[in-house]
C-alpha cells in the first residue's frame, strides 16, 4: 500500500486528478470506477479543465458508478446520476458511464443488473473511493459480513446525518441505496482511497487494525495495488 501525505486538500485534488489522467493516458479504454461525496469534487475539476483545455481525452473510456440512492431519480438534484453529470459528465467525453438505478421497478433485479454490467465491462481499471466517518466504503456499512456483491444498502444512522449536509433537512435523506459490493471493490486492478480533513481517526483504524467487516475499508489491506492520498498524518 502507498501513502501519499498532502498538506490540503488543493494538493489532494490535483494528485488524484494527476493519477486518473495518467491511468486514461496509459491505457486510453479504461473502465475507470467513480465515487460522489466532497472527496473528488476537486480532481473532477481538474479532470474536466484538462479535458476543455484539449489535454485529456475520455472517448475511449467508460466510467462505473460505486452507488446511487434508492428513490431519487436521475433529474433529482441530490441524486449521484445529477452530481456525476454537474461535476463531471457534462464537461468531459466518456464513452460511456453507468450508475445504479436507484428508482428501478424492482430494486433487486436492478442490483443484479448492475452486477452484470461490471462483471461484462470489468475488470475495473482503476477505482475512486472515499471513506466514511464509520469507515464504509460505497454504501458498504459495518456489518457482521462483507458483501460481496451490488445489492441493497441500508444506510446507518451515521452515514444519513453525514449525508443530511447535502439534503434541507435529515429527513430527507433516503435511507436505502444501492451499491456495489465488496468484490467488485476488491477486483479493480488498482484502488485510489482519498481521505480528507476529519477522516485520519478512521483511516488510521482500516489501514492498521484488524481486517473486520465492521470497518469495510480494513478489506483494502488485502488488495496489492492501493494508493491512499490522505491530508493526515495519523498513518
Ligand atoms: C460516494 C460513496 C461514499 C463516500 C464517503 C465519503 O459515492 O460511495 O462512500 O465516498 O461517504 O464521502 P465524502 O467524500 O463526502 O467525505
Amino acid at each position: 500500500m502507498k501513502i501519499i501525505h498532502v498538506p490540503d486538500y488543493e494538493t489532494l485534488s490535483r494528485k488524484t486528478a494527476q493519477l486518473i489522467a495518467a491511468q486514461v493516458l496509459c491505457k486510453p479504454d479504461s473502465l475507470l470506477g467513480l465515487a460522489t461525496g466532497s472527496s473528488p469534487v476537486g480532481a473532477y475539476r481538474y479532470l474536466a479543465q484538462w479535458h476543455i483545455s484539449g489535454d485529456l481525452d475520455f472517448s475511449r473510456a467508460c466510467s462505473v458508478n460505486l452507488d446511487e440512492y434508492c428513490g431519487l431519480g436521475a433529474d433529482h438534484v441530490q441524486s449521484y446520476h445529477f452530481f456525476m453529470r454537474q461535476n463531471l459528465f457534462d464537461a468531459v467525453n466518456f464513452r460511456a458511464s453507468w450508475l445504479p438505478d436507484g428508482c428501478a421497478e424492482s430494486l433487486p433485479d436492478e442490483c443484479r443488473r448492475y452486477e452484470a454490467i461490471i462483471a461484462e465491462r470489468g475488470p475495473i481499471d482503476l477505482q475512486l473511493l472515499g471513506i466514511g466517518h464509520n469507515g464504509h466504503i460505497g454504501f458498504n456499512e459495518p456489518a457482521e459480513q462483507f458483501v460481496p456483491q451490488t445489492h441493497l444498502a441500508q444506510l446507518s444512522q451515521g452515514t444519513i446525518q453525514a449525508n443530511a449536509r447535502f439534503f434541507d433537512s435529515v429527513d430527507q435523506v433516503p435511507k436505502q441505496a444501492i451499491t456495489m459490493g465488496i468484490a467488485s471493490i476488491l477486483q479493480a486492478k488498482k484502488i485510489l482511497l482519498l481521505a480528507g480533513v476529519g477522516k485520519g481517526e478512521i483511516l488510521r483504524q482500516a489501514l492498521t487494525g484488524p481486517v473486520t467487516p465492521w470497518i469495510p475499508a480494513s478489506v483494502l489491506q488485502l488488495h496489492p495495488d492501493v494508493t491512499v492520498i490522505t491530508t493526515s498524518s495519523v498513518c
